[in-house]
């Protein structure tokens, strides 16, 4: 068994070379064996992600964090509810039966990363918004459908009333899940997603009321809006792809003869309207995966993950569809440092930075989370 001792303290670290923070992640991993799985995301900096034994889209990291068998610690490489979401699903009641009760270990290697859209939906307004909802309509009528990129308690909030989460690799098929449940959706905190997703389904824009969580009442909207609404979008965004316009499209193409416009569906409607291919990251990794030398690409998505793929892609031309910077600087918080400080902390039986989803919300966005694992298996 191991003995916990105090924590490594962190300031050192930062005065490591790139070189010798490798070389020292490197043999933690290895003191560390298969009883550590590194997961990262695609908006990881490359630095990052070299030490990522699996990466993937918010989907694929959830699935991968569902099924780990061996591992007893992971290092989440990514923002806080993605952490959250791998504890939940990592430590569920079967799996910790199948390990006598040992719980695996997840660290989200610095607390500051976290996502400005996750931060944009409360449960304290989520729940406000669903009694002045149940005012006008009846909300056994409604599917509330989380975007993955969402505290815990959201999810939670989801389990119990019926509703499910979705991430941006499955939202058509959740959605269409979600409509055959009842007749309304209520989605947060992505009004983006939400919208391109439901457009893509024929729902239009008049019976899509956005409900502001800063207004006094029915979130900005007369009681007719909310009966006329198919699905209520919860006004939020992502800071990173709301910097995507459409003048950056027409500027490429009118540039660039030929070229193809390829958007995450966290973009504004007006991107994605006009794009020629909209998906989630692994989509977009996938598509210029398959497509033949010399194809010309602007992508609309966090940088991190366009640099990457120019870098890998060098036979096809790949810009970056903003003029901006349009990073996740979140994301950007876990860099070599704080990988090996959480890492060398695990090898002496510390965990640092720690996220555990206590038991009655975990419980609850379980049921929300397995939903929607079994509508997109
Ligand atoms: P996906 O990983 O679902 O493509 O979402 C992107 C994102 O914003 C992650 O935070
Ligand atoms: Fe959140 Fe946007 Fe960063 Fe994704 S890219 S983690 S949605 S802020």
């Amino acid at each position: 068994m191991s003995v916990a001792l105090e924590p490594l303290p962190f300031p050192p670290f930062r005065e490591l070379s790139n070189e010798e923070l490798n070389q020292r992640i490197v043999t933690a991993k290895q003191r560390l064996g298969k009883s550590l799985l590194v997961l990262g995301h695609h908006y990881q900096q490359d630095e990052v992600i070299q030490h990522a034994d699996l990466n993937g889209d918010s989907y694929q990291l959830s699935k991968l964090a569902a099924e780990s068998a061996d591992c007893r610690s992971i290092v989440f490489c990514g923002v806080h509810f993605m952490a959250e979401t791998a504890d939940i699903l990592a430590n569920r009641p079967e799996k910790l039966a199948v390990r006598n009760g040992e719980r695996v270990g997840v660290v989200l290697p610095d607390m500051a990363a976290g996502c400005s859209m996750a931060d944009m939906a409360a449960i304290r307004q989520v729940e406000s918004a669903w009694r002045q909802l149940g005012e006008v309509i009846d909300t056994d009528e409604i599917t509330p459908v989380t975007y993955i990129n969402s505290a815990a308690s959201l999810k939670a909030f989801c389990g119990r009333h019926g509703g499910i989460v979705c991430t941006s690799s499955n939202a058509r098929a959740v959605l269409e899940w979600s409509f055959a449940q009842r007749k309304r959706v209520f989605f947060f905190p992505d009004q983006h997603l939400g919208r391109n997703t439901s457009l893509k389904m024929g729902i239009t824009n008049e019976h899509m009321p956005i409900w502001n969580p800063h207004e006094e009442e029915h979130g900005g909207n007369t009681q007719q809006a909310i009966e006329d609404s198919r699905v209520i979008l919860w006004k939020g965004h992502c800071s990173v792809h709301q910097m995507f316009q459409a003048d950056h499209v027409h500027t490429f193409r009118k540039k660039y003869p030929g070229i193809q416009i390829l958007v995450h569906p966290e973009c504004p409607q007006e991107v994605n309207d006009i794009a020629d291919i909209s998906g989630s990251t692994s989509k977009i990794i996938e598509t210029v995966r398959k497509a033949p030398a010399g194809t010309k690409w602007a992508i609309g998505t966090e940088l991190h993950l366009v640099n990457r793929l120019k870098k890998e892609h060098p036979e096809q031309e790949i810009h970056f569809l903003s003029p901006l910077v349009c990073m996740c600087a979140t994301m950007y918080r876990i860099d070599l440092a704080h990988l090996c400080w959480s890492l060398e902390n695990l090898v002496q039986g510390t965990i640092v930075n720690q996220i555990v989803v206590n038991d009655e919300i975990a419980t609850w966005s379980l049921v929300a989370l397995e939903r929607m694992l079994a509508v997109s298996k």
